[in-house]
């Protein structure tokens, strides 16, 4: 607890472009959550060089990112939205998680093996114990809820794993953290083949809707969407296609799939097409505007960048020394 509320936590890799499947999957639910909760948001940018990254690219790409968690509705004086680069803590603590982790368990991992099999040519040991570091990410601040999208899911349990272990030899050190997974939009699939998650790195820009896409590109790649010769608008496995759409639809304009369902019931695909596309523009027409705006006030974004990173510096030292402690670090001599 922190100011008598529960802890959030959550995070996103600035690297590629934003998609409509972050925005609906994680953004969107951190937005509603952000009352209830104390929370933190992190732009991840020591997960990002898991993969090659230009230097400069990164850096631009981490400063864009704090803005979209802005402009997306986290107002920053309430949450502490910071670079996990600029929290020591999390190195710290990933650095002795690793020493309760099983090679075992992460080798389960699926985006371990998705990433290495992407990257052969460069298969690290952060790559590899990328999950670690994510444990790290939650636990230093003890949070209670972590909202993600479905892909997260089994990060999160090793999470509250290696949570459990640890409690279980030193005592309720960690809060163990609960996924939060909206029941809409926690898996949005690519326009172009929808047995795939719709992903920042796909090669076919036509496959994901990007944050910043304008709203004729939008528009544009709704109409381009894979579908079916069916003919009908139903929720179902065998027309993954048109359920990806129904699944944007519902999320982007807070209706049910089922509710979707009935609204186009006997209406044609392309005037659902369209109408999807416009919704997804009603949601991120404002988000863009904001982001243009925020785009001209460098001071007011450098003050909130320093100002949040002490504040999650501060909670996350105090997690740290406690741990420190408890493993049998000496104490510091003040
Ligand atoms: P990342 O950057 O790949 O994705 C950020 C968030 O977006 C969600 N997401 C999706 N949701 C629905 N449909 C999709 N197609 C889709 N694609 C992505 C992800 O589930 C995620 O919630 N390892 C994490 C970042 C991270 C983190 C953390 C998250 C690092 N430390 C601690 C939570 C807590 C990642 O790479 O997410």
């Amino acid at each position: 607890m922190i100011n008598g509320k529960k802890v959030l936590f959550s995070g996103m890799q600035a690297t590629g472009n934003l998609t409509l499947g972050n925005y609906l999957g994680a953004m969107k639910n951190w937005v509603t959550l952000s009352d209830e909760y104390e929370c933190f948001y992190s732009v991840v940018d020591m997960h990002s060089i898991t993969v090659r990254q230009d230097p400069s690219t990164l850096r631009q790409r981490a400063r864009k990112l704090l803005m979209i968690y802005i402009a997306a509705g986290l107002d920053p004086e309430k949450n502490c939205l910071y670079y996990q680069s600029h929290v020591s803590g999390h190195a710290e603590l990933a650095w002795i998680l690793n020493c309760f982790t099983y090679m075992g368990e992460l080798n389960r991992m699926t985006q371990f093996k998705d990433k290495a099999a992407k990257h052969a040519d460069n298969i690290n040991a952060g790559l590899f114990t990328y999950p670690v570091l994510m444990a790290a990410d939650i636990l230093l601040y003890q949070a209670d809820v972590v909202p993600v999208g479905v892909d997260q899911m089994q990060h999160l349990e090793l999470t509250r794993d290696i949570a459990q272990r640890f409690n279980g030899i030193y005592g309720d050190v960690f809060t163990v953290p609960e996924a939060y997974v909206g029941k809409v939009g926690a898996k949005i699939m690519s326009l172009q083949d929808p047995s795939r998650k719709m992903s920042k790195s796909d090669e076919n820009p036509n496959a994901s809707i990007y944050l910043m896409d304008d709203p004729d590109t939008i528009m544009r790649k709704c109409k381009r969407a894979v579908t079916d010769s069916e003919g009908q608008i139903l929720y179902r496995e065998e027309q993954p296609g048109i359920r990806n759409l129904i699944d944007i639809y519902s999320a982007c304009s807070g209706k049910t799939p089922e509710e979707t369902v009935k609204e186009f019931d006997g209406k044609g695909y392309g005037e659902f097409k369209m109408a999807v596309g416009e919704a997804v523009n009603s949601v991120l027409k404002p988000l863009q505007e904001r982001y243009a705006q925020l785009e001209k006030d460098k001071a007011y974004i450098d003050r909130i960048i320093k100002e949040n990173a002490e504040k999650a510096d501060y909670v996350a030292t105090k997690t740290l020394r406690k741990v420190q402690r408890k493993v049998g670090f000496p104490d510091r001599i003040r």
